[in-house]
């Protein structure tokens, strides 16, 4: 379902979700070539073919599978629109031998749960590796509990280790303001802080830290750290969806698993967005993902206690109006979840 409401050559997408915490994911393919192994230095009356240096970067190709496979999140959209132009304008500077060092590429991403923080940091992992920002454009995530150690002498080799795993892609740091503890003076988490700072600054071509959390926590965890602040070169803030961007997210994480609502499913799915934004723990996206996942678990019961003895594909595939309704959001309380 392509949504390309921005018109023009911005353009954007998602591949399927993947479980968070501490693993490596692959860019698309590894190994491009590294911005410094550029070709040699174009003469002063040369030019640059801007439509090949496009296509051999995929970046219009990055962007398009950003724009159609995620919805919404425009402002998102453009400003890494922006960012790969600048990138692109960069290398292109370098052929002719202009502008010397590389721009800083660590960020902060700020939103809700569930607003496509980490799904964003994949899709920059691979744009940057495609620009030739970043050698292999994996992406390792993690939190507080990766990096800091509980002794003496712990934490040093538990940063390193993780940041040796990160180099070449980007280490995406998530609820980063954990951190910082202020209210425990001999806190561990000071130590990775400062590990970090300091490989962001010499390491800077070969890592792009991205931080991620709550908007206002993550502005106080930058008041009390200005030089973390100081490194980050974006900030990027994820809105909230509307409900009608979570509508058509459901129908995406659906056309994606190959199933549908039918219509009076989709008019009471949009229903229960209603009732379980009210809700405590909303996560928007995430919430709208785990909601389909139990309408799957009812239709399955649903399908195999029913009288029928054969079933069609279409049965297969269709969630009903019952498997979205029997929700406890809607004040049914047999059932565990939301
Ligand atoms: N704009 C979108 N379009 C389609 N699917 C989306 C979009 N945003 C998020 N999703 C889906 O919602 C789920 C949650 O997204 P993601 O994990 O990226 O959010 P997050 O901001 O990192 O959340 P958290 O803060 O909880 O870690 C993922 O399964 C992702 O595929
Ligand atoms: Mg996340």
């Amino acid at each position: 379902m392509a949504e390309s409401s921005e018109g023009g050559p911005r353009q954007f997408s998602l591949r399927p979700p993947r479980s968070s915490g501490t693993e490596n994911i692959p860019a698309a393919d590894a190994g491009s070539t590294s911005i410094d192994s550029a070709e040699s230095e174009l003469a002063e009356d040369d030019v640059i073919d801007l439509s090949l240096e496009r296509s051999d970067s995929k970046v219009v190709e990055v962007l398009a599978r950003l724009d159609s496979e995620l919805v919404g999140l425009l402002p998102v959209k453009s400003r890494i629109a922006d960012i790969a132009s600048l990138l692109l304008v960069d290398k292109m500077r370098r052929r002719f031998g202009l502008g010397s060092s590389r721009p800083n590429l660590h960020m902060s991403f700020t939103g809700s749960p569930g607003t496509g923080k980490t799904t964003v940091a994949l899709r920059m992992a691979e744009l940057l590796h495609h620009l030739g920002y970043l050698r292999k454009g994996h992406l390792v995530a993690v939190t507080r509990d990766d990096l800091v150690g509980q002794y003496i002498g712990h934490t040093a080799p538990k940063t390193r280790e993780v940041l040796k795993r990160a180099m070449g892609g980007v280490l995406f740091i998530d609820e980063a303001y954990y951190l910082y503890r202020p209210e425990n003076e001999r806190d561990y988490g000071q130590e990775t802080i400062e590990i970090l700072l300091q490989v962001m600054e010499n390491e800077r071509d070969d890592l792009v830290v991205i931080v991620a959390g709550y908007r206002d926590r993550m502005e106080t965890f930058f008041q009390s750290n200005p030089g973390m602040n100081s490194r980050i070169a974006h900030h990027i803030d994820f809105p909230d969806y509307s409900d009608a961007e979570l509508e058509r997210i459901a129908e995406l994480i659906l056309n994606e698993q190959g199933y549908y609502l039918d219509d009076d499913a989709r008019i009471a799915f949009a229903e229960y967005l209603t009732l379980r934004r009210e809700r405590p723990h909303f996560a928007n996206a995430r919430s709208v993902r785990n909601a389909l996942e139990r309408s799957r678990l009812r239709q399955a019961s649903r399908l195999l206690n029913s009288e029928k003895t054969v079933l069609t594909k279409s049965d297969l595939m269709r969630i009903d109006e019952l498997d979205i309704r029997a929700s406890r959001v809607f004040g049914r309380v047999d059932e565990a979840g939301a």
